[in-house]
């Protein structure tokens, strides 16, 4: 099906009759989730349509987390969409952790059996996906108005949506719930049929990327008597920081000597290493949340990334969910198309929140060793130094942690 979604309506017509169309699968929200869900589907010759609010530009500019596990690197690569990132993307085989004045390495690669992370900002993980997508002529609808989903308990789901002023109804076999945490999908099942699980940290992070090289060449995360602090990186030439805030914390409130002057008390080490200043050409402020809705599934609604589960940032995880999340969905979906069976799909959500569950165990852990909590019990700070003191003396729990944070291979049944 080949539609043209972003022509304007000729004065004469009747615009409140919607265009109706259909595919095979409905895609909301054209995030790494949405895109790479498509994508996975059309190598399989699935036809999909993926619906977007935002502008192609907003979505490719939006800056978020960058760090890859391997799966998700495998992912890219086997699916034909890697070229760049093997050319850009940073492998990293550890990692540090600074407390008490030093720095630690988690030797990441040596603790796994040789697996790392890549360095690689999710916005340009969507750029990839959406000019992958571009390039196979299926319909990637962005600036949609008014997006809504219905009749999930029945064979032929629809979701409405209005492009270029004019209405669509665009009937399905199953709708990928791709849309985030705020998207329209989560909050269109019935509220006896969703339970949610939450947890809000009562601080946040502010984030800059900086027009300075990086001083480490791995990633170093901080716990600080005034806080966390985070030196991750997106180039030979660009620096990404971050540090624990208030989570209502106003970033345009910070100057840049500010900023520079708390992240090298927190990060600085007594080997005289810090963070290499530069000019700060992005700032924000970051949420911090555990969530998770259950089941990842309402009748033909299938839920996948952020819509179903955030983690805070801390682990790296957020990405990789979503994609683990869609390449189970699309070989779920692949395998219904194939033979008829439905086994796959039954199986998403308990399998899905399998891996859910495990990643916010450990990026709650993460986290509460890492921050410091409102008001920064002193009793809480040399508990959280112990912890790190024993990650640091005992080779199980480096592994454990570096297996953690690597991640597990992705699976599909
Ligand atoms: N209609 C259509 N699209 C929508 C709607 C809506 N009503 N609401 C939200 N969207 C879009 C958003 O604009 C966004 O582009 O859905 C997309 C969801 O993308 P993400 O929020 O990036 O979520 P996801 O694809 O699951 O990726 C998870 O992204 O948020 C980070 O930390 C998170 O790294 C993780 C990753
Ligand atoms: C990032 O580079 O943006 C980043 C790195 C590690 C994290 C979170 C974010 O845990």
């Amino acid at each position: 099906m080949r539609r043209c979604y972003s022509r304007t309506v000729p004065a004469d017509l009747n615009y409140h009759v919607p265009v109706t169309s259909r595919t095979q699968v409905a895609i909301v929200g054209a995030g790494p989730a949405g895109l790479m869900l498509g994508h996975l589907l059309h190598r399989q010759g699935i036809d999909s349509v993926i619906v977007e609010n935002r502008s192609q530009q907003h979505v490719i500019e939006r800056v978020r987390a960058g760090v890859l596990e391997q799966g998700t690197v495998d992912l890219m690569n086997e699916t034909g969409i890697g070229q760049r990132l093997e050319r850009e993307g940073l492998r990293h085989d550890g990692f540090f952790i600074a407390f008490n004045g030093s720095r630690h390495r988690i030797d990441m690669a040596a603790l796994t059996g040789g697996r790392a992370i890549t360095i690689y900002g999710q916005n340009e993980v969507v750029k990839d996906l959406i000019e992958a997508r571009q390039a196979t002529g299926r319909p990637l609808v962005f600036e949609a108005e008014d997006v809504s989903v219905g009749g999930l308990r029945t064979a032929a789901p629809i979701v409405r949506f209005t492009a270029g002023g004019v209405a669509h109804e665009l009937t399905c076999d199953f709708i990928g719930g791709c849309d985030g945490f705020h998207g329209v999908c989560r909050p269109s099942i019935p509220d006896a049929a969703i339970r949610v699980f939450e947890r809000v940290y009562p601080f946040g992070w502010l984030g800059i990327l900086a027009e300075a090289p990086p001083s480490s060449s791995e990633l170093v995360y901080s716990l600080h008597e005034r806080g966390f602090a985070l030196f991750s990186m997106r180039s030979p030439s660009i620096t990404r920081l971050y540090l624990q805030c208030a989570h209502d914390e106003d970033a345009g409130a910070w100057s840049d000597e500010r900023i520079w002057s708390e992240l090298g008390a927190r990060l600085a080490t007594s080997d005289g290493w810090k963070p290499t200043e530069g000019p700060i050409v992005q700032r924000g402020v970051t949420g911090m949340r555990s969530f998770v809705a259950e089941p990842m599934r309402f009748g033909r609604l299938f839920l996948a990334g952020d819509s179903a589960h955030i983690v805070p940032p801390t682990g790296a995880k957020g990405l990789n969910l979503a994609m683990a999340d869609v390449y189970r969905l699309a070989f779920a979906i692949a395998e219904y198309y194939r033979t008829g069976r439905e086994r796959l799909l039954d199986l998403y959500s308990e399998r899905a929140l399998r891996r859910t569950w495990r990643a916010q165990r450990f990026s709650f852990w993460m986290t509460s060793m890492l921050h410091r909590d409102d008001g920064g019990n002193p009793f809480d700070y040399r508990r959280q130094i112990a912890d790190l003191e024993y990650l640091f003396s005992s080779r199980a729990a480096m592994t454990s942690l570096a297996e953690s944070y690597a991640g597990a291979p992705f699976e599909n049944r």
